[in-house]
């Protein structure tokens, strides 16, 4: 099977290229076994990875134009011919390797940790099955970045706009009952990109690897704001 990689170097090199691998289809195969095929055949070539499950995130590669996680795509469901490229609309580093910087600052931007005006309980915050249940859907985010690297609002904004993943852990703390902090959260997302430049194109939900909707919770923020201004 041929793949063609994206191959870029800033430090020593002009432009990107794109260069072919052959590799050898297994039984079972990921993406990311071929990736690694690839790196035994060039070992300059670069990409990250850990945990081969789904879990850690760090393997986001854009495929034929959709974003994915490297592990847990069978190469088999991929189109020949089958391009590898980096993240779309961040800034390489080297071959696969991009600069996530900014999509870490919008996730820290959003307070991404519980904030109490009371003082903690003695032995454990309680919460009901049902206020449980409504962080299902939003807790499951690995930070994977394949949501916020395809939309296009958080391409063209990303130092302005949160993007899906901070947004949809912004709404993961509004919807968390435990949480005292809804005015302030509601307030700092105020204005015309933190939030608002969501254009609910819905990229993000085609792009996540577990199933979550940023879209939704983008839209369950701004109900909640509309109610709170009512
Ligand atoms: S729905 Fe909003 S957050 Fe998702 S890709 Fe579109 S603009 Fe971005
Ligand atoms: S919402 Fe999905 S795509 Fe976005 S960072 Fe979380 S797990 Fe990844
Ligand atoms: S290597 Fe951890 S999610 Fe793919």
């Amino acid at each position: 099977m041929k793949l063609d990689v994206y191959r870029y170097n800033p430090e020593q090199q002009e432009k990107p290229r794109m260069q072919s691998f052959e590799v050898e289809l297994q039984p079972g195969m990921m993406l990311r076994d071929a990736l690694l095929e690839i790196k035994r055949q060039d070992e300059s070539f670069t990409f990250r990875h850990s945990c081969g499950e789904g879990v850690c995130g760090s393997d986001g590669v854009n495929v034929n134009g959709s974003n994915c996680l490297a592990c847990i795509t069978p190469i088999e469901s991929l189109k020949e011919p089958i391009q590898v490229r980096p993240f779309p609309g961040r800034p390489v580093i080297r071959d696969l390797v991009v600069d996530m910087s900014q999509f870490y600052q919008q996730y820290h931007n959003v307070k991404p940790w519980l904030i109490r005006k009371e003082p903690d309980p003695e032995i454990e915050f309680l919460q009901s099955p049902h206020e449980r249940a409504q962080l299902d859907g939003l807790y499951e985010c690995i930070l994977c970045g394949c949501c916020s690297t395809s939309c296009p609002s958080f391409w063209w904004n990303p130092e302005k706009y949160h993007g899906p993943a901070a947004l949809l852990q912004a709404w993961r703390f509004l919807a968390d009952s435990r949480d005292q902090a809804t005015d302030e959260r509601l307030d700092a997302l105020e204005g015309p990109y933190k939030l608002f430049r969501c254009h609910t194109i819905m990229n993000c939900v085609e792009a996540c690897p577990k199933q979550l909707n940023p879209t939704k919770a983008i839209g369950q923020i701004k109900k909640l704001m509309l109610r709170k201004g009512i």
